[in-house]
């Protein structure tokens, strides 16, 4: 009893053992905390005067999970399935008291108790797909025989939690405790006990193992997933809770488990795991700096943009005012985000009750004065940069000393824009993606002049937002756009020397992104690009071909594709083909058969070079970030952990050797690898090591 290490108590109430475990910040299942519950579990067994157990946490939440930073090392004992089949053996019954989030080996743990109980607020899930594993502690035999196979197979694989009620609903918790949460665990478990109930044992369920309907489900699940290995060792394990005895289904469950951990993809997830939060710390900024207060925020121009980024900070409670120009722009930007809200709503993604009120959060206006007591001014209004200097020359009159004052510009001169205000130290760029309410990615743009804590302010505003915010510096393009407008080169060069959009496309989707560069060329539209080029006097020859014959992308049902009336999915277009063939025979180029894999390494490893430019600039900190912007703003598949990451894979020295290569080729000395790659490769090292 008492303290049997630092991380774990043992106390007793009567008959009834407590366990509390405090291992801040969420309670993970580290050897120390193995180590302490599996003590106390003995104890427990071994004291005659014990009658029931409860399993409880202090802090904010019950075990949130194992220790990651343990995965793919020696295991140190006890495992966590050690300490849960002990549990599940107890003589006495064990009541877990949840509370926080049960995720992970958390929620597994749990579900080898006897009993469950939790607070309203709680919520369990097994997010362990996330990192491209399964749940490896029985997770994938139990939780199936509680709500069924098709159900437990859907939590496991988009590894969202569910909220109490409906885990009462569904039996995976006994009951909900109003009040103090182990007091009325410790209740349930004298209940229990005085009323002699029997020990149940979830292994010795099987009403909900039904096998019928579960292929499809299967099927379904999966379908998206094209590329990836956990899916498939998901579905298996879910399986065999149907079709193998329990342990033999625990014992297949951790084969599968360990082929995972020590696989590629789920190594990439991890990085990308431990590279997000990496991203959030940002140098420069000294510690103890705090983020400037932030209770209400403005956001000018009610444009896509615009009513996107409001959005966001009505989903997070904060309220907003947009700025427009005039009444009609502002009442038409405003009813975009309502139809917006309503379409959540109708696909039941959204109260109706909660789009009331968020909607409420965001007031219009059509005087900058409006945007006086806000505490961060978002700019969205054209890319313009005279617009945007007269927009922040009137800020720097209107909005309140101290606010932080932010462009949402993808590619002009943050430090030109901050030297419009008489407080450049106020002024930065927050670089949100389209549409702006979905995307997780923010690049927070830090101008020469930005304060510690004007930074840290958009840092900290981005997180409440719910988005992923890297700081990157200024340039064109900043570090995602700027990358990508190097894959747009080469692929508009591969249909000049021989390929097809089609065949682009599935090169690049086949690799693992959601879609090809010429189907999203298709959904931003085509001619505001020709618009631009045309007032520059420049030429573009197959796109400016397509423009001129209306093809102005899926707007248009036809694009680099063809589209049937009411459907996006993009097909082959005989037109575009032609169009396509006289421009090689106008650049005098004899077309030849491109392979797939010449398309890939065009597609990617020209971005990779353009990468290490940015790092050589300082404009990314470090390879990791650049990562994290590809996997949360681009759809880079999140199992091949980023582009940087993905080049130490395959090594620098392939990357300098194919990108001379191609530099050779083609005359263009722009893909001649950056000096950080051939540094690196003659060194023999990779970005980040
Ligand atoms: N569309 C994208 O995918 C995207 C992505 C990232 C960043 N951006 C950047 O975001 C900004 C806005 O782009 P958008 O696509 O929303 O443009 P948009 O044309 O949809 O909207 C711009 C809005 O600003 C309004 N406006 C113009 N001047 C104004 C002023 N003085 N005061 C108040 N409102 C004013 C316009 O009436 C218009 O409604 C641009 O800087 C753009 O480069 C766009």
């Amino acid at each position: 009893m008492g303290n049997l290490n630092a991380s774990v108590d043992l106390r007793r109430d009567g008959e009834i053992a407590i366990v509390t475990v405090d291992n801040p910040p969420v309670n993970a299942l580290k050897h120390e905390v193995r180590a302490g519950l599996a003590e106390a579990l003995r104890q427990s067994r071994d004291d005659v005067a014990i009658k029931g157990m409860v399993i409880a946490c202090a802090g904010r939440t019950f075990f949130a999970g194992a220790d990651i930073t343990e995965f793919g090392k020696p295991p140190q004992p006890p495992g966590l399935s050690e300490v849960i089949a002990a549990i599940e053996a107890m003589p006495k019954p064990v009541v877990a008291a949840l509370h926080g989030t049960a995720l992970g080996g958390g929620f597994e743990l749990a579900l080898a108790c006897h009993f469950r109980v939790a607070v309203a607020g709680a919520r369990v899930g097994l997010p362990e797909f996330k990192l491209g594993l399964l749940p490896g502690a029985g997770g994938t035999q139990r939780l199936p025989r509680l709500v069924g196979p098709e159900k437990a197979l859907r939590m496991i694989i988009t590894g969202d939690p569910i909220e109490a009620r409906e885990a009462l609903a569904d039996g995976v918790i006994d009951t909900i405790v109003d009040g103090d949460l182990t007091e009325g665990a410790i209740a349930f478990a004298r209940r229990v006990v005085a009323e002699g109930r029997p020990l149940r044992r979830v292994r010795d369920r099987d009403d909900k193992l039904v096998a019928e309907g579960f292929a499809d489900a299967a099927e379904a699940l999966t379908r998206r997933l094209r590329g990836r290995e956990a899916p498939a060792a998901c579905v298996e394990a879910v399986r065999n809770a149907i079709v193998l005895p329990f342990d033999e289904g625990v014992k297949r469950e951790g084969e599968l488990f360990r082929k995972l951990v020590a696989g590629d993809q789920s190594k990439a997830q991890r990085h990308v795991f431990f590279a997000e939060r990496e991203a959030a710390r940002v140098p420069g900024i000294p510690d103890g700096t705090k983020p400037r207060p932030m209770a209400t925020a403005a956001v000018i121009g009610a444009g896509t943009m615009g009513g996107g980024i409001a959005m966001c900070f009505a989903n997070a409670g904060i309220p907003v005012t947009v700025v427009e120009t005039g009444r009609d722009l502002l009442q038409r930007g405003l009813d975009r985000v309502g139809a917006n809200y309503r379409a959540t709503v109708a696909r039941g993604g959204l109260g109706a009750d909660e789009m009331e009120r968020r909607m409420a959060l965001i007031n219009g206006a059509t005087e900058l004065d409006a945007v006086r007591s806000a505490d961060v001014v978002i700019e969205a209004v054209f890319e313009e940069m005279d617009l945007k200097k007269r927009v922040f020359a009137d800020l720097n009159r209107v909005a309140k000393a101290g606010s932080v004052l932010a462009t949402n510009t993808s590619t002009l001169d943050v430090d030109e824009i901050a030297r419009a205000t008489a407080r450049p130290q106020d002024v930065l760029g927050t670089h949100f993606f389209s549409p702006a309410n979905v995307m997780r990615l923010l690049e927070v743009v830090r101008g020469a002049a930005t304060a510690p804590d004007a930074l840290a302010t958009a840092v900290a505003v981005g997180r409440r937002l719910g988005k992923v915010p890297v700081t990157v510096g200024v340039c064109y393009g900043f570090v995602g756009n700027r990358m990508l407008a190097r894959r747009s080169v080469q692929a508009e060069r591969l249909l000049l020397e021989g390929a097809l959009p089609q065949e682009v496309d599935a090169a690049v989707t086949d690799f693992g992104f959601p879609m090809g560069p010429f189907a999203m060329a298709d959904m931003a539209g085509l001619d505001v690009g020709w618009r631009i080029r045309k007032g520059r006097g420049e030429r573009d020859e197959i796109e400016d071909a397509l423009c001129e014959a209306g093809h102005f992308g899926q707007k248009t049902g036809k694009g680099y594709f063809r589209y049937e009336a009411g459907s996006r999915t993009p097909l082959p277009d005989p037109e575009v083909e032609r169009t396509i063939l006289d421009a090689s025979s106008r650049a005098g180029i004899a077309r030849r058969a491109i392979p797939e894999g010449e398309i890939v390494e065009r597609m990617i490893y020209p971005m990779i070079n353009e990468g290490a430019r940015i790092l050589e600039e300082g404009i990314a900190t470090r390879p990791s970030d650049v990562d994290v912007i590809w996997v949360y703003g681009y759809g880079w598949p999140v199992w091949r952990g980023g582009p940087m990451y993905y080049a130490d894979q395959l090594g620098l020295a392939h990357i300098r050797d194919r990108l001379t290569l191609y530099a050779e080729r083609s005359g263009d000395d722009s893909l001649r690898p950056a000096t950080r790659i051939s540094r690196l490769a003659a060194e023999g090292r990779g970005f980040a090591s």
